[in-house]
Parts: structure tokens; sequence; C-alpha cells
């Protein structure tokens, strides 16, 4: 047990933490292109069960606790508070903990393999590991939430979770690392392109080094100019559609880079592929490492008032649909969608909380969604679960009961409540964050 976290260590070259102790604070630091949240040290405590570090919210409590209860573990909150006794001792239920679990650090003294994976890091946001960060999509899941979510439903190796508003892909790489089969639809093609290249890429590391080489030994110089288009000598270079979407991203992570942060656009450029390629890299090692049987991945540019699936065909939804019409999905990546050589204007009829002006913008979102929650509805199995993440918007300095209104319509389609989460997360300069974490059981 020991050896294990030892050699672990050793292998990932620890570096020191420092600390300002005059503060009781611990700084993260970047070594070995990584950035560390964590102390591995050999006193890991020998505790049953430890939370991670980064566990600091009532509702992560409570996921903790639920994710427990889905694995059949009966425990007790020791006084430390962050760490647990598991008072129906058998192995193989802290072996699932050990190799499923969201909240955890140490089993036994035994590092989980969610804490392996989250080491594997290139950006300074702890929840942004392996491939997440690649772009800045606003509104993404809290990763960590959705593997704890995913156990909480039940779901097993092998199962199919779908995500109906796929975004940035979130759900999708954490069903991949769960070895649970992922279905995504997303109207946004600038997302698909996202899903597929943070799962896919690990497929053909080896094609996307070699293409690496090929433009920047040809092209480097005049890749950029006005009079050459960079998605032709893409299409030029390759036949292959996942590799030209890693270039795509690459090339569009610059663009928002350049419009969000006025980022010189090709060092940007230069430097996202390779770190986008270290990411991807880190993936296939944290694979092989754990042994880890990955799910299928599909995703898909598609409707959600229209999914292309049969009856009873899936075993889970964990998906969070726009809140009403509190962002602008289009406006928010105009500069991404434009660079692809989107029609932004002919785009925005298909985006849900988008379409139409003023109130009847909210009127257009409840039709809309309506139609999206009786598509869940249908495509769910019986007594399966469907996680719906959401939050109430503000229009005009008014709040939409968008919450109310999703319970309402669910359960009218046959969906119970089993749980309703709140999720409030007090940020920076008095923001304050509050959403739902809707858990419904479709019982008819
Ligand atoms: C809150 S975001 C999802 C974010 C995602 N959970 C993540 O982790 O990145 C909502 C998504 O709904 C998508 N969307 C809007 N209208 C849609 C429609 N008619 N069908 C499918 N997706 C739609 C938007 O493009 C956006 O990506």
């Amino acid at each position: 047990m020991l050896n294990i976290a030892v050699n672990f260590k050793r292998e990932i070259n620890i570096m020191e933490v420092k600390r300002l102790k005059t503060k009781g604070e611990t700084m993260i630091e970047r070594t070995e292109d990584q950035f560390w949240a964590y102390e591995i040290d050999e006193n890991n405590s020998k505790e049953d069960l430890v939370l991670l570090d980064n566990v600091q919210f009532i509702y992560e409590l409570s996921l903790a606790e639920l994710e427990l209860k889905a694995l059949d573990v009966n425990f007790e909150v020791t006084n430390g508070l962050r760490e647990f006794k598991i008072l129906n001792k058998s192995n193989e239920q802290k072996k699932l903990i050990k190799r499923k679990g969201a909240y955890y650090k140490t089993v036994d003294g035994q590092l989980t393999d969610y804490f392996k994976i989250i080491q594997k890091n290139r950006t300074r946001s702890v929840n942004q590991y392996l491939t997440h960060w690649i772009y800045p999509y606003k509104g993404k899941f809290h990763p960590q939430m959705i593997r704890a979510l995913l156990n909480i439903i039940g779901l097993n190796e092998g199962d199919t979770v779908l995500d109906p508003f796929s975004g940035s892909g979130t759900t999708a790489l954490e069903a991949q690392l769960l070895g649970i089969n992922f279905i995504g639809i997303d109207i946004s093609p600038l997302c698909v392109i996202q899903g597929k290249v943070k799962t896919e890429s690990i497929y053909f590391i080896d094609e996307i080094k070699k293409l690496k080489k090929e433009i920047f030994q040809n092209y480097s110089s005049n890749l950029f100019q006005t009079d050459e288009n960079y998605y032709d000598i893409l299409n030029n270079l390759s036949e292959d559609e996942r590799i030209k979407n890693f270039y795509r991203l690459a090339r569009l992570l610059a663009v928002s880079d350049n419009s969000r942060r006025k980022r010189d656009f090709f060092n940007s450029f230069i430097k996202n592929i390779d770190l986008m390629i270290s990411s991807v890299e880190d993936f296939i090692r944290v694979k092989d490492e754990l042994n880890l049987t990955l799910g299928n991945v599909k995703i898909e540019v598609g409707d959600s008032r229209n999914i292309k699936l049969s009856d009873n065909s899936v075993d889970g939804i964990i998906t969070s649909p726009p809140y009403s019409i509190a962002l602008d999905y289009v406006e928010n990546d105009i500069h991404s969608l434009k660079d692809l050589g989107f029609d932004v204007l002919k785009m925005r009829d298909d985006f849900i909380g988008v379409r139409g002006n003023g109130r009847s913008k909210i009127e257009l979102y409840n039709e809309d969604m309506k139609k999206s929650y009786k598509e869940m509805h249908r495509v769910l199995k019986k007594d399966k679960y469907a996680v719906i993440v959401i939050g109430n918007a503000t229009y005009q300095g008014q709040e939409v009961k968008t919450v109310e209104f999703t319970i309402d319509i669910m359960e009218n389609l046959g969906f119970k409540l089993e749980k309703n989460i709140n999720k409030i997360i007090f940020g920076l300069y008095n923001v304050m964050k509050k959403e739902n974490i809707l858990i419904f059981k479709k019982v008819k």
C-alpha cells in the first residue's frame, strides 16, 4: 500500500509545495509542467476514507454521501469532518470507491484513481485536468460533480448515458473515464468539435504530431495571412475529420484568446498546440497506468427537441440546458462560429433561449424546453434517472423561475423528483452562483 504511494510519488517526480506558514496558506506550485494542489506524502491518513482537499461546499458533501450510498457503503463522519469511517467493511466496496469515487483522496491510505487522474493537469484550475481545459467554454460543468452523479444514478461500465445539451463535452469525458458509453448532442458545431477533440484525440496522437511537423515546416510563415485559408490548408493536408478537428480547435482557441484577451494570435496558436498534445498524452498515460477501460463516445450536431434515438434506449441522462435566456450562446462564441464559416444569424433560430425578442424569448424557451424534456422522457428507460442541473435567470431585474418550471414539466411527463440539491457558490467580488441539481426518476 505504502509502495504504491511511494512509486507514484517517484514517478511523477514530486516537487516541493511551498508553505507560507504565517498565513496558513499553501501555494499551488508548478513543477514538471504540472500544477499540484495536493501533497502526496507517505503519511497518508490510514482512516478508511479521506475526502479530497478541494471538497469545500455543502453540495459536494451531499454528493459525496450520495455516492457512498449508491455504492452501498455505510459510513460515519469522524470528528475531523474530512475523514469517514466505513461501517460495513468489505474489500469489494473499498475497491469500488477507490476505482470510481469522485470525492475521495484515499481509501485505507491508498490513493484513489480519481486523485491520480486529476494530477494530470496542465492548467491552474483544479478541475481542468486532462483535456477538459481545451477551449474556454462558458458554463462548463464541474467534472468532479459529473463523475459523482454518474455513480449516484447507478451507471456502470457498458451502460449508456445521454447529454442532449452536451456543450463542451464534460459529461462525455467523465463517462468515458468510467467506461460508460456516451451519446451527446448539441446544436452548436463548435461544441461538437470540443467534445470530439477532448475524447477522440487519444486514439490518433501520432498522426496529430505528424501533422504538426508538416504544418510548421511548410506553412508557418504564411499560415495566417489573409490570402491563405487555414481551413483549406488543413483540407489539403489531411482527410481525417478527427485530426482536422484537433487543428480546427487549436486555431479557435487562438481566435478566442485573441478576441477575449487580446493575445497575439500566432504565439497563442503555437503554445496551445503543444499544451493540447501534452494533455492528450497525459490522458493516454493515465489510461495505461490505471488500466482504464474507456467508454465509447458519440457526439453529433443535433437538436434536443428532436432526439434521433429510439424509445427507452438510454440508461441515464445528465445534462444542463440553457438557463432560460440567461446566456446568449451564439453571441458568446461568435468569433469562433464566424471563423468556422457559419451564418450566425441563421443559426440563432435553433438555439434554445436565444430565439425571439423580449418577453417572447421566455415563452419560446418554455415551449422549446417542454419538447426537449418530452424527448428525454421518451428515450430514457423506465426506472432510470435524469439529472438536470439548472438555475433561475434574471430578466429586467426579475427572477425567471426556471427551476420550478423544470420540476413542474418533468413531473407532468412521468418523472418523480428524488433529490433537489442546492448548489450555491460564493465567488469573487460578491458574485453568487445559485443552481439546483435535480435528480428525477422515470416512474411512468
Ligand atoms: C449550459 S450549456 C451546456 C454546458 C455543458 N454542460 C458543459 O459542461 O459544457 C447549454 C448548451 O445547450 C446548447 N443548446 C442550445 N439549444 C440547443 C438545442 N436546440 N439542441 C441541443 N443543444 C442546444 C448550447 O449550444 C449549449 O452548449
